[in-house]
């Protein structure tokens, strides 16, 4: 049994697979076109980001594929409608808008023809966005990695969310092999969206020393960690989490360098700044957003080779269902 095509608006993907939006530049153009020339959805994070920047990866994707690119961007960022409306008139297929809700990105995405899928977390959520016009839901639970809005499991919030909805539901959060796939599609998920397992790919724009700290991670090394965002947030222990808990973090507008990129920011430290540092190898002073099952990923692989064990694993799982039946 193959894969299903994953249907949102008026987009078919060969595969069922978002790759999902990971800032700060963790997924830029080289991810998220590997992913589409593979038939899933790709997406550019823009958060972090200006418009030049923003702008400039979307066409680098587009030269690179012709599949299907996207953007997520955060709510939360002050940027978030001038980095929309760039993405939409740079003509990407989809944004994904998460860390927050939005209204006025459902009337600008309606009336580019662009489509929308906001992150949900939350059965209440996932219908407001269904009634303000979303083309589909991303539900992501609290295995995922970044920031969360739920404590609650993908698992127990999927079959909710799709008797809630009707329109499409992507699984997200803990989703790592075509088993987790195949689960998520016979609990009526439409598509599954997959961060971590992305992250750790030779595509990623991750530094090598970042993909090597995951790789090496054991479960008991995945933290949560207080975001200044004002949602918790799933990263690796390291010494930027050990000094973040004993408080030993300044906040850069303390050293004269904030920007305030974010709507709302408690200052308690500089996100941005950590995610940075972490996506340019410095692990001594970055932080390393992850998922929960990170410990289960033992290789760095190309985006190929992911989605083509992805299948084989999906495969093996609905033979094994069709062999007991
Ligand atoms: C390094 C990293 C950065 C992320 N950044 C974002 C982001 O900028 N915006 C967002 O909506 N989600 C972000 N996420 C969440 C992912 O898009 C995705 O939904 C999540 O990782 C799925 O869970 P998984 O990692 O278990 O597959 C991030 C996740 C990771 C691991």
């Amino acid at each position: 049994m193959n894969l299903p095509k994953l249907r949102i608006g008026e987009l078919e993907a060969a595969i069922p697979i978002i790759q999902g939006g990971m800032a700060v530049r963790i997924s830029l153009a080289p991810l998220a076109a590997a992913v589409a020339n593979e038939g899933g959805i790709g997406l550019i994070a823009a958060s972090g980001m200006r418009v030049p920047e923003l702008v400039r990866h979307i066409r680098e994707a587009r030269e690179l594929s012709d599949g299907i690119i996207g953007i997520n961007v955060m709510v939360a960022v002050k940027e978030f409608a001038s980095l929309v409306k760039a993405a939409i008139q740079e003509r990407v297929d989809i944004v994904v808008a998460g860390a927050g809700f939005s209204r006025d990105v459902f009337k600008w995405c309606r009336e580019a023809k662009v489509a929308i899928a906001p992150i949900v977390s939350s059965v209440r959520v996932a219908k407001l966005a269904e009634m303000f016009g979303a083309d589909a839901v991303i539900l992501e639970g609290k295995e995922a990695g970044g920031h969360l809005g739920t404590s609650e499991s993908t698992w127990s919030l999927l079959p909710r969310i799709v008797e809630a909805v009707k329109i499409p539901v992507v699984a997200a959060g803990g989703i790592l092999n075509g088993r987790d796939i195949f689960r998520a599609i016979t609990g009526g998920a439409s598509g599954v969206q997959m961060g971590t397992r992305f992250a750790v790919s030779e595509e990623s724009s991750a530094a090598q020393a970042w993909k090597e700290a995951c790789v090496k991670a054991k479960p008991e090394d995945v933290v949560i960690i207080e975001s200044p965002v004002g949602m918790p947030g799933r990263a690796l222990f390291s010494k930027f989490v050990k000094k973040l808990y004993a408080g030993e973090i300044p906040h850069h507008e303390d050293i004269g360098r904030c920007v305030t990129c974010l709507k709302e920011c408690k200052k308690n430290y500089c996100i941005i700044e950590a995610l940075v540092r972490a996506q340019r190898g410095d692990m001594e002073r970055g932080l390393i957003f992850c998922g929960e099952r990170v410990g289960e990923i033992k290789e760095i692989l190309s985006v190929k080779e992911i989605i083509k064990r992805l299948v084989d694993e999906y495969i093996l799982a609905a033979s094994g269902v069709t062999a007991f039946a």
